[in-house]
């Protein structure tokens, strides 16, 4: 990869692009629901980056702001057609309906559309999601089989929507806890493993094998494996798709990766960080599973090691109690609550605490990020590029990244990193906040 400041060739975004979801829950059709109320100039697309944020370029006095999507070319949300599976059966207004986040109005807007998407019959394994019971799901001598199955629904609905591209993103429930074993290590023994009917082989892989050998790109919005392990990295590279995980960035974590920079940056102690919410919607009930509470807890921990890193800091970080908890409580659905206690200490070993209560709606904080997400592995798609994206680690509470790095964490390096990606993919100046160039030279600089 150069790093000079051409622009990099792109194809245009010519025609439809349809979204592959497997998982027709709360946030596939809070989004697909959303997407359909702003193209119809009947809500604003507030949360997105893609379609509200700007990016300034060169200098501060030169006073350009574009909005990103008139920088970079991204699909058009007109362009979005969707498709997906689910174990339930049943159109995306069954499923809105069941879910509960939109209001009588808005879903009264957007039913004669959310019944066009009908949930293809699912690929699923019982014992990755405990807490469900299927109603339609697709029968196979082997996952093999069920991955021609699902290039099968890949093929016949890009037909049906007259579409070139697609891009694939999991939304389905948090499967249990699984650790990478030689049967993820490389596509031989995955493939293998597909022929053989691997136990060890999620459902979510098994979509996201069949999506990238049909050359779409792959999103991860659920904290399980799926394409985070050498075999599914590599493949990504050999089919040229772009890939994207995992679990993505909404509530407690987000605020989290806001305020634990904070700290190190003023180099603050830390004691201890207790986080525990309260959610009522199907999410919580299968995360009141042990097996899909680790995956998340996995997915939810590791953010604090990385971003104040105690080896740096023994003094500050070395010795505090992180916990997370969810707690599974019917009445509050989709409005999640969370409660953070961060026992803080400063100058002398002085203690201190913060306490943050964020009264959140889940699906209304993760729809935009699926948006997001959608347009820009599109556009990485288009741009050429492959395997892991790390400029979208923005989105993600476990971002991929590759193996010798560490993940970044921090929100707003984050944010750095994604619009200097694309000021570099439009062979636009990256920006260093330096800021030298608007004062006298120093004798240092002539
Ligand atoms: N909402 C958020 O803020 C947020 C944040 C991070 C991650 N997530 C994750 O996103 C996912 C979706 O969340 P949700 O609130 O929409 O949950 P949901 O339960 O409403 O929807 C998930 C859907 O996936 C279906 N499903 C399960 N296994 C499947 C399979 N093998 N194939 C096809 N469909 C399958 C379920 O039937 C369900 O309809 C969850 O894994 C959740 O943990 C959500």
């Amino acid at each position: 990869m150069s790093m000079n400041n051409s622009k990099k060739k792109i194809n245009k975004p010519n025609g439809q692009l349809t979204v592959f979801i497997p998982g027709i829950g709360a946030v596939s059709t809070t989004f697909m629901a959303g997407v359909e109320l702003i193209r119809k100039g009947l809500r604003q697309p507030v949360g997105s980056l893609t379609q509200i944020g700007t990016i300034r370029l060169g200098k501060r006095t030169e006073k350009r702001s574009p909005l990103i999507k008139d920088f970079v070319p991204l699909a058009d949300v007109d362009d979005l057609k969707f498709a997906g599976w689910d174990i339930f059966g049943g159109t995306a207004f069954d499923a809105a309906k069941k879910a509960g986040v939109l209001n009588d109005d808005d879903l009264a807007l957007t039913k004669p559309f959310l019944q066009e998407v009908d949930a293809m019959p699912a690929v699923f394994e019982q014992k990755y999601v405990k807490r469900l019971r299927p109603k339609v799901t697709k029968k196979a001598k082997s996952k093999m089989e069920l991955v021609e199955k699902l290039r099968e629904d890949i093929k016949t609905t890009m037909a049906k929507h007259g579409s070139s591209r697609g891009v694939m993103v999991w939304c389905g429930s948090t499967e249990t806890y699984i650790e990478e074993s030689d049967v993820h290590q490389s596509m031989k023994n995955f493939e293998k493993g597909l022929a053989k009917s691997d136990t060890r082989i999620a459902p979510s892989m098994i979509y996201a094998y069949a999506a990238m050998k049909e050359g779409l790109p792959f999103a991860n919005g659920a904290p399980n494996l799926t394409v985070d392990v050498p075999a599914m990295t590599a493949l990504a590279k050999e089919q040229g798709v772009p890939i994207a995980g995992k679990d993505f960035k909404t509530g407690q974590t987000l605020l989290k990766t806001v305020l634990a920079p904070m700290l190190k940056a003023r180099m603050l102690g830390l004691n201890g960080w207790f986080s525990t919410n309260i959610l009522g919607n199907q999410d919580g009930e299968v995360l009141d599973e042990p097996g899909s509470f680790k995956t998340k807890e996995v997915s939810k921990l590791s953010v604090l090691e990385h971003i104040l890193q105690p080896e740096l800091y023994p003094e500050l970080y070395s010795n505090y109690y992180h916990k997370v908890r969810i707690n599974y409580y019917p009445p509050r659905g989709d409005n999640k609550e969370s409660w953070d206690n961060i026992d803080i200490f400063g100058w002398l070993g002085y203690p201190m605490q913060i306490k943050v209560n964020f009264l959140c709606r889940d699906s209304i904080l993760a729809a935009p990020v699926l948006l997001d997400l959608v347009l820009f592995l599109d556009l990485a798609q288009r741009s050429g590029l492959s395997g892991i994206q790390e400029w979208l680690s923005f989105y993600f509470k476990s971002p991929m990244c590759a193996p010798e790095v560490y993940p970044e964490h921090d929100l707003f390096i984050q944010m750095t990193k994604l619009k200097n990606y694309l000021r570099y993919l439009m062979g636009e100046k990256l920006i260093t906040h330096l800021g030298v160039e608007y004062y006298p030279k120093d004798p240092v600089d002539k």
